[in-house]
C-alpha cells in the first residue's frame, strides 16, 4: 500500500468491522487512514473507539475526505446512499461496493459517468488476513483508482478477479462459504463427541485437518480425487466413511445449498 490513500467506509456493520480488523491487524498505522459512518446506531463510533479509525458524522464529510469510498451497507440501502453522495463524487474518487447482487452498471447509472466503480465480494476471513475477495472493475480498468482499491484489498487475503456475471456464484461459494464450512466443522465436532472425544480435542483434530488438507491441495495443486485415493485404501476406514457420506447425498446437498445461495444473491440487487 502506498501509505497515502484514505478509505471511507459507508456503513460500519459486520463486513466493515471485519475489513477494519484485517487492515489494523496487518498494520496498526493504517487505522489513521480509515474513516467510517453509520446511520445512527453508534457502530461507527464503537469501531473508532476499539480500532482507532475515525468516525465521521456524515457521508458527505466522508466522501470529501476519502479518495476511496467503500459502500458497506445492505443491498437495499445502496441506492439511497449513492443518491446521497452522488453529487459529491467525481472522477478522482474510487467507489467500490461489497453489496451482494448490486452490479457496477447500477452504481454507474446513479453516479457521474466518469467515476471509477468497482465490485467486491469479501468474506469474513478478511478479519484475519485470510479472506477471499472476489473482484471486478466496472467500465474503467487499469486506472490509479483501481490500483488504490487493490492496494486496500491485498492485505485482507486472496483477491480473485472475476467477470461480473460470475459474482452471484462467488457470493454463494466464498461470500457465504464460511457459514457452510462452519456448519461442516460443527458437524465434525459433534461426530467427534459421539465417537468419544472431548469437544476441544474434536475441534483441534478437525480444524488442523482442514487447514492441512487445504494447504496440501493448494501448495501441490493436487486434484481432490488424487488426495482421496491417497487416503482411501481398499476396504479401509476412509472408504467405509466416504461410501456412507455419498449414500447420504452430502455432495448433492452441498451443490443444492450453493445453488440456493446463488439464486438468493441474484434476487438482492
Ligand atoms: N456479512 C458478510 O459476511 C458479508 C459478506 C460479503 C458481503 N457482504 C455485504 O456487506 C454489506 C453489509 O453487510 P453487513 O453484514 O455488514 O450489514 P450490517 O451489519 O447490517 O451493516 C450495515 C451497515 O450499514 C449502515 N448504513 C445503512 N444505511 C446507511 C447510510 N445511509 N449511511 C451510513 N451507513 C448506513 C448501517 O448503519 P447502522 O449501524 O446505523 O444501522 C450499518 O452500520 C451487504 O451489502 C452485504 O451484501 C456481507
Amino acid at each position: 500500500m502506498d501509505g497515502t490513500s484514505t478509505i471511507g467506509l459507508i456503513g460500519s456493520g459486520s463486513m466493515a468491522r471485519a475489513m477494519v480488523e484485517g487492515w489494523v491487524r496487518a498494520d496498526p498505522g493504517r487505522a489513521s487512514r480509515i474513516l467510517a459512518t453509520d446511520r445512527g446506531s453508534g457502530r461507527a463510533a464503537e469501531l473508532a473507539r476499539s480500532r482507532g479509525v475515525e468516525h465521521v458524522t456524515s457521508n458527505a464529510e466522508l466522501v470529501a475526505r476519502a479518495d476511496t469510498v467503500l459502500i458497506c451497507v445492505k443491498p437495499i440501502d445502496v441506492e439511497r446512499v449513492l443518491r446521497d453522495i452522488g453529487s459529491r463524487v467525481g472522477p478522482d474518487k474510487a467507489v467500490a461496493s461489497v453489496a451482494a447482487g448490486v452490479a457496477t452498471v447500477t452504481i454507474e447509472s446513479i453516479l457521474d459517468g466518469d467515476v471509477p466503480v468497482f465490485r467486491l465480494m469479501p468474506n469474513v476471513a478478511v478479519q484475519v488476513g485470510l479472506g477471499t475477495i472476489a473482484y471486478a472493475p466496472g467500465r474503467f480498468t487499469h486506472t490509479t483508482a483501481e490500483d488504490r482499491i487493490l492496494d486496500w484489498m491485498r492485505p485482507l487475503g486472496a483477491v480473485v478477479g472475476l467477470e461480473e456475471r460470475q459474482f452471484d456464484a462467488a457470493t454463494a461459494l466464498s461470500g457465504s462459504g464460511p457459514a457452510f464450512i462452519a456448519l461442516l466443522v460443527e458437524a465434525f465436532e459433534d461426530s467427534g463427541i459421539v465417537a468419544g472425544l472431548s469437544h476441544a480435542k474434536a475441534r483441534e483434530l478437525i480444524l488442523t485437518t482442514m487447514t492441512g488438507t487445504a494447504a496440501l491441495l493448494q501448495e501441490q495443486d493436487m486434484a481432490c480425487s488424487t488426495l482421496r485415493r491417497m487416503v482411501t485404501s481398499p476396504g479401509g476406514t476412509a472408504a467405509a466413511g466416504l461410501a456412507t457420506l455419498e449414500r447420504a447425498g452430502v455432495r448433492g446437498a452441498i451443490i443444492d445449498g450453493v445453488l440456493a445461495a446463488m439464486r438468493r444473491a441474484g434476487e438482492l440487487g
